[in-house]
């Protein structure tokens, strides 16, 4: 009766006291080289199942086990160990609860981990006329799991994108290789594979790079090949740009119909004014899925500059901006400064603006008659003479519009009552630089 794989009387001891209580141990003893076997059942096993190690070919004259997790034969790497004449088990810092150790020094391995893949070391101590011990090495592999592709983007744009395929889960332990079309690898610039080879990238994918693509797991007991996946290649938008019946409308004239091209069928239309996206507005009408711009009543603060974007589901492709070149005005010109009262001997210095594309042709009359040509009218060391009715007019070619202003200017003698100009800082900016 009972449990017959109890197990022997265990003890927690430090190596230091294995040492001690093993004292026919001589561990300064080179060792010699591997001589037994070491088998893993089943040889392919999977996570979360069981494996024992069996070792084969023991030498006689056995006085203990110990097995390690690594190569290393240092107490961090120490799992379990076996005192056959005492028939005890001794536990490791490696001991991870799930490893026994038997009697025939095979060990078993519970709910087997990714972390338990790598190589074990059994030391066999022997006791004959001389102390010494024999090792043996088995690296564990599990079963490699089905991998399965994952991709930083599954419907990249082509010939403009980067794409990052990795071939998961991420096990310890395998090789990892790749296939497109049911090949290897093409070695060209555009594929890139990782130190690992467990990542993938595709620099500006396109139809050729699109693949299907294959991973495969591998290590020396198994390996496995994911199911195979294509790349949807989304097309490259084109770069849209626009065109207008006019270019150089008329303020308050023109109509203006700006157009987004190409046509296509299969993407969206929006419209940037001044590097917004179109403000709503009633003035602007955009029949036809947006791809025409209605300016019904063009005016100059219509000038732009505009873009157009096509868009697709993921993206959107701008054009270059244009500008129209609005023709108005010129508007009712001003004439500065706006001083009426001037004294004998001062210089009378005008100056005449009318916001205007193009700029205005301007002119002066004094009481009606041609005076001269230009923006500008200065007479030095003026007399009571020159009292009168100034007029500019300001005239622009492209719209046949002209305007006029008028000015009285009263002259008095020295001494009557004046009113002084006030200085430049009054006048308006854009005719600052006189
Ligand atoms: C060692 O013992 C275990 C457990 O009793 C057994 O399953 C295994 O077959 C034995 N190994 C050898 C090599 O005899
Ligand atoms: C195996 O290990 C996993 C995770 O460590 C745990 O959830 C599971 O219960 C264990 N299974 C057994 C049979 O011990
Ligand atoms: C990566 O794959 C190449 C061949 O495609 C191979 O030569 C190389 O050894 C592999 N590297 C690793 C770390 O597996
Ligand atoms: C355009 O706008 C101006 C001023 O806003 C207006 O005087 C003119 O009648 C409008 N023309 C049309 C065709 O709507
Ligand atoms: C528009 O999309 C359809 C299907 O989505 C496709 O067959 C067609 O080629 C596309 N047309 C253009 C101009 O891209
Ligand atoms: C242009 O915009 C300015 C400032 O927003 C406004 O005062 C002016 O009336 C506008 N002119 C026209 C013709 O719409």
């Amino acid at each position: 009766m009972g449990a017959p794989s109890a197990p022997p009387c265990t003890l927690h001891i430090t190596w230091k006291d294995l040492l001690l209580t093993a004292s026919l141990l001589i561990f300064w003893n080179p060792p010699t080289t591997a001589q037994v076997m070491i088998e893993a059942q089943p040889t392919k096993v999977s996570e979360g199942k069981d494996v024992l190690l069996l070792v084969h070919n023991l030498p006689q004259n056995l006085a203990a086990y110990i097995w390690y997790k690594g190569q290393i034969m240092d107490i961090h790497h120490y799992i379990t160990a076996y005192v056959k004449d005492t028939d005890t088990i001794i536990f490791g810092p490696a001991y991870s609860g799930r490893e026994t150790v038997y009697s025939n020094a095979s060990l078993l391995i519970q709910n087997v981990t990714q972390k338990d893949t790598g190589s074990y070391t059994i030391q066999i101590i022997k006791r004959g006329d001389r102390t010494e011990a024999v090792t043996g090495h088995f690296t564990l592999y599990l079963e490699t799991p089905k991998p399965f592709i994952s991709s930083s983007n599954f419907n990249p744009r082509e010939a403009t994108e980067t794409v990052i395929l990795s071939c998961d889960p991420d096990t310890q332990d395998v090789s990892y290789l790749w296939w497109i079309n049911g090949q290897s690898l093409p070695i060209s610039r555009k594929l890139q594979l990782s130190k690992t080879n467990r990542t993938l990238v595709i620099f500006g994918v396109t139809k050729d790079t699109a693949g299907p693509y294959e991973c495969e797991m591998k290590n020396p007991v198994s390996s496995s090949r994911s199911d195979p996946v294509t790349l949807n290649l989304l097309p490259e938008l084109p770069k849209p740009y626009i065109t207008s019946n006019n270019f150089n409308p008329m303020e308050n004239k023109n109509v203006v119909a700006l157009t987004c091209e190409p046509k296509t069928q299969n993407y969206t239309y929006v419209w940037w004014v001044n590097g917004q996206s179109l403000p709503v507005s009633p003035r602007l009408k955009q029949p036809g899925k947006n791809r025409f711009l209605i300016l019904p009543n063009v005016s100059r603060n219509d000038t732009g500059p505009y873009q157009c974007e096509i868009r697709d589901r993921v993206g959107g492709m701008r054009s270059d901006p244009i500008t129209l070149d609005v023709l108005y005005g010129p508007d009712v010109p001003r004439i500065f400064p706006p001083f009426t009262y001037y004294l004998s001997g001062e210089n009378l210095y005008l100056y005449c603006f009318a916001d205007s594309n193009p700029p205005a042709e301007y002119s002066w009359t004094i009481d009606g008659k041609l005076q001269q040509s230009g923006q500008k009218l200065s007479i030095p060391q003026i007399t009571t003479e020159h009292s009168g009715l100034y007029g500019c007019s300001a005239r622009n070619s492209a719209t046949g519009r002209e305007m006029s202003t008028f000015k009285t200017i009263k002259v008095s003698e020295t001494g009557s009552p004046q009113v002084t100009y006030a200085g430049p800082n009054t006048w308006p900016q854009e005719i600052l630089p006189l």
